[in-house]
């Protein structure tokens, strides 16, 4: 096995480090304005078949927050009345833990040759860079989806077009504390051979 450079060593260890802080655990400071577009000029950089730039940013921060879980607690309402109280609060709290709270929509278009599946490989990717850049700056976050996440009236308080989904609502703040590692998947248990029959 070749052996990495130093330069190569700590850009995998920036790689390996990478873990999400729950959202509970994320607190201001949040990425400023300039400090999330700097996040964004590295998300950007996807894989993207076709250069259709499948994705788009909604940034939820401030007051934004609590309209948007009150938003989504009512709705949740409407459709489980029987929910228990603590469910409601938990969709009113929903985008209240972190400071900032960045919604990334996948563009998608069944009449392209680019499958819609491919668009929303593209916008996961962008989710996961976003993550990765974040945390190369010292922020933490959380890829949340949740019902929310697939609920076509959500979709229209967000402002959604009707080829447009939620590939993640990336919750975005300052880890209040280092996160416990969890266990990883072995690699090498997950890899085979494929030969010809
Ligand atoms: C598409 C997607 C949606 C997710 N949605 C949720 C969610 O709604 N709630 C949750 O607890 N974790 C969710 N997760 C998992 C967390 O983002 C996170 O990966 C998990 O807590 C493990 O932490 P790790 O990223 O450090 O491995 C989701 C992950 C992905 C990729």
């Amino acid at each position: 096995m070749p052996i990495p450079n130093a330069a190569e060593d700590a850009a995998l260890e920036c790689l390996d480090r990478r873990r999400s802080t729950p959202a509970r655990q994320l607190e201001d400071p949040a990425p400023d304005a300039a400090t999330l577009l700097r996040i964004l000029r590295s998300a950007v950089r996807v894989p993207d078949h076709g250069k259709r730039v499948p994705f788009r940013f909604l940034r939820i921060e401030g007051d934004a927050r609590h309209a948007l879980g009150e938003a989504v607690a009512a709705i949740g309402m409407r459709l489980r009345p029987e929910a228990a109280e603590a469910a409601i609060d938990k969709d009113r709290q929903r985008f209240a833990h972190a400071p900032l709270v960045l919604a990334v929509i996948a563009v998608l278009d069944p009449a392209d040759t680019i499958p819609d599946t491919e668009r929303l490989m593209t916008a996961g990717c962008v989710c996961f860079a976003v993550l990765q850049a974040a945390q190369a700056l010292g922020y933490g976050g959380t890829w949340l989806t949740g019902w929310p996440a697939f609920d076509a009236e959500v979709m229209a308080v967000l402002g959604l077009g009707p080829d447009e989904r939620i590939a993640g609502f990336i919750h975005l703040g300052t880890p209040r504390a280092d996160v416990p590692e969890r266990a990883r998947p072995d690699p090498a248990a997950l890899l085979t051979d494929w030969t010809p029959a």
